[in-house]
């Protein structure tokens, strides 16, 4: 199988997996579940959980059994984006080539829409967990809350939002992009190997590895956000320059970003050399700096 098909297949898995974790509902509440489902099923390349089963299945763990945690995974990720794009925030019409959740809906529904697959995150691996051991599932929870939390991706987002007020220095964005984006990416690379038990020495190349791919992923990100086709990425581009958003583009130029992505890149793989097993990941890194959405 190629790398490519592996990577359909990991979507396609994740896919059938979300549609089934949060079914249509028929309630006095049901638009809370038509909001939700909205959201995660607009598409999405879904990256985090693809390395949540990918390290799983390195360090011994089927997708079958990582898969709860893979896709509460991504529920959090798609919460982050449904606030992200609130007019309070970012204040942006689409997503994943669709109205964002505020445009589908409304603002209360977006906000609730957010706030309810936050819950369901954890609530999912709780109910679903059963073939893992009670502290390893702890133990990834544990992981997935402080990548998730104040001290991991609100963080960063907190300092996104301040940085559209004050120009933010290049240490402060780069604790920036690790926040906002590099905290949940690393969870996934960092959960697989919690689920698999990983040895430190593992532990720590997996980490390194997902914390330059997270940060090259944002750069590439910010750098969309200038020459992206709006058709082809599924979101308005040119909104980070209207909004005064601090990114790399903004103080190092388009030409230098586009060389710190394949620096970044070209460390993760070096991460990725030291792992057992790695050729996909190795190819991911490489497919993500290519990326045209
Ligand atoms: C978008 O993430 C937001 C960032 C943190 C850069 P993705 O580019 O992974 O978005 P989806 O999940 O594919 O829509
Ligand atoms: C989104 O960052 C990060 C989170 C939602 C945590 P951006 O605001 O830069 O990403 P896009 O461009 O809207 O996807
Ligand atoms: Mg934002
Ligand atoms: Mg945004």
């Amino acid at each position: 199988m190629t790398n490519e098909t592996k990577f359909e297949q990991y979507q396609i898995q994740i896919n059938a997996a979300l549609d089934a974790a949060i079914p249509e509902k028929e309630c006095l509440y049901k638009r809370i579940f038509e909001a939700m489902r909205y959201s995660l099923n607009a598409g999405g390349k879904r990256i985090r959980p693809v390395l949540v089963l990918e390290f799983a299945r390195i360090f011994g763990i089927s997708a079958e059994k990582a898969m709860p945690f893979a896709i509460a995974l991504e529920m959090i990720h798609t919460y982050s984006l449904i606030h992200d794009d609130l007019p309070c925030m970012d204040n942006d019409d689409l997503r994943r080539g669709k109205p964002t959740s505020h445009k589908a809906f409304d603002e209360a529904t977006a906000v609730l829409a957010g706030d309810a697959l936050l819950n369901r995150a954890f609530e999912h691996i709780l109910n679903n967990a059963g073939d893992i051991d009670s502290i390893t599932t702890l133990k990834a929870m544990r992981c997935l809350a402080d990548a998730s939390g104040a001290d991991g991706m609100i963080g960063g987002q907190m300092i996104d939002m301040e940085g559209e007020n004050r120009a933010l220095d290049i240490e402060e964005t780069r604790q920036l992009q690790n926040l906002k984006t590099g905290a949940i990416i690393k969870a996934g690379a960092q959960m697989g190997c919690i689920l698999g038990k990983a040895d430190e020495d593992m532990y720590i190349a997996a980490t390194e590895y997902a914390a330059n791919l997270g940060l090259a992923f944002q750069i590439k990100d910010d750098i969309l956000n200038v020459e992206g086709d709006s058709k082809i990425i599924g979101k308005d581009v040119g909104n980070d320059e209207k909004s005064g958003k601090s990114t790399f583009v903004k103080l190092l130029g388009l030409d230098l970003c586009k060389k710190r992505v394949s620096e970044l890149t070209e460390k993760a793989v070096k991460e990725a050399k030291k792992l057992p097993d790695s050729e996909f990941l190795i190819w991911l890194a490489y497919n993500l700096i290519s990326r045209e959405k």
